[in-house]
């Protein structure tokens, strides 16, 4: 049975080249983001990996953690970050996952085997606070990701959490937001003291609450 949003997610311990990680207690009371890539020492690997570590302050503003995996040893991942910092002008502090026996990779679905065979395909998972499923996304192994899509989604999560909107197409933060469904329009301008505009009866915009 694959995870599906809203899910608790299962915890795990599993080494990684900071040493043995379990799941629940490094994510804390933080957001995580989990995501695996093929192998090491791959070339669009090491541009992930040192764009995810330049990253940092997005990931801290938001008070996310990141855990990368891959099916390599932990011996193999200290060598190659020699290589991702070297190259990507980082340096690379979060814990790389040693999935070896691919524990974690069978328990979350990330191997495909009509995609690669054994390795792991560049999935990402996006964790709460209380552990619950909020995004999976699967790229195929030839396709480097792109992590503002990540801190974006994030940035809605963080925000549709607290506030009764939705946000539109190509959002950003601090663009206009939509007011959602379940709010009548004339609820909706007593709730939102910057505006509402009715455009149609079902499609309301608001500027975002929290800016
Ligand atoms: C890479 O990370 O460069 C890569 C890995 C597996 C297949 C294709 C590319």
């Amino acid at each position: 049975m694959s995870l599906q949003l809203g899910d608790t997610v299962p915890d795990f311990t599993q080494d990684s080249q900071l040493g043995q990680i379990n799941l629940y207690d490094f994510g804390a009371d933080s957001w995580v983001v989990l995501f695996s890539h093929p192998a090491d020492y791959t070339p669009v690997c090491t541009t992930e990996l040192g764009e995810v570590s330049r990253l940092r302050p997005e990931w801290e503003k938001r008070n996310v953690k990141t855990i990368a995996l891959s099916v390599d040893s932990a011996e193999s991942h200290n060598g190659w970050i020699c290589d991702i910092n070297e190259t990507q002008n980082t340096t690379v502090d979060y814990p790389i996952l040693a999935d070896a026996d691919k524990k974690v990779s069978d328990l979350y679905g990330m191997i495909h085997p009509n995609s690669l065979n054994n390795l792991t395909v560049r999935s990402v998972f996006i964790i709460d606070p209380n552990k619950k499923l909020r995004l999976q996304i699967t790229y195929p192994a030839s396709t480097g990701r792109n992590f503002h899509e990540i801190l974006r989604v994030i940035d809605s999560l963080q925000l549709t959490d607290h506030h009764s909107v939705a946000t539109p197409v190509n959002w950003k933060d601090g663009d206009d937001c939509v007011v959602v469904p379940s709010i009548s329009t004339e609820d909706a301008r007593a709730k939102f003291a910057k505006g509402v505009t009715e455009i149609k009866p079902y499609l309301r915009m608001t500027p975002q609450p929290n800016k």
